[in-house]
């Protein structure tokens, strides 16, 4: 359907103004506490990701080494150190999901959406993240979409999924 994009809505123009929004975002944040996990999520947010000119600029700024920026992007579920689509699905790959038949349901979003785990349909809109445990392992496996939970999730569901998310990301966009 789809393939990997780095033309992504949101991204930056240019290294400079990249510099300034994350100098604008971390001017909000007078108290140091919390200074640099808030910075990231509103980096994120903005972006949808966390690109590396803008963790290169938290460094600098907090004098936090890139790597271990780069390892709380990695760690938190929320943070992507890859691009991501304005829409993701989310599949819960933690013991319970994974047994459940999480690889099986990774493998055919995959194929239905034309993209792998941390790429970006062309169109900049949709992207695929395994999760770890989401709490919900009573109903494993389980699918995340924007927020709408699918629980005891079929191979037979996961074009009904993908179509229900491209419908609410096309009303939203209209
Ligand atoms: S392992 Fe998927 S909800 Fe717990």
């Amino acid at each position: 359907m789809a393939h990997i994009s780095s033309d992504i809505t949101q991204s930056p123009q240019s290294q400079s103004e990249m510099a300034t929004a994350v100098d604008d975002i971390m001017a909000q944040y007078h108290d140091k506490t919390g200074l640099v996990l808030n910075t990231l999520n509103d980096i994120q947010e903005r972006y949808r990701y966390l690109p590396e000119e803008a963790l290169h600029r938290v460094s600098e700024n907090t004098g936090v080494l890139l790597d271990d920026l780069k390892q709380m992007g990695d760690f938190f579920d929320y943070l992507s150190l890859d691009p991501t689509g304005r829409y993701v699905i989310e599949v819960c790959d933690g013991t319970c999901c994974h047994i459940q038949g999480a690889p099986r349901l990774i493998d055919k979003i995959e194929r239905v959406l034309g993209i792998k785990i941390g790429e970006v349909t062309e169109d900049g809109m949709i992207s695929i993240k395994a999760v770890n445990c989401v709490g919900a392992c009573g109903i494993a496996p389980v699918v995340i979409s924007e927020g709408r939970v699918y629980g005891h999730v079929r191979l037979v569901q996961v074009g009904e999924i993908v179509a229900e998310t491209w419908d609410r990301a096309m009303a939203e966009e209209s």
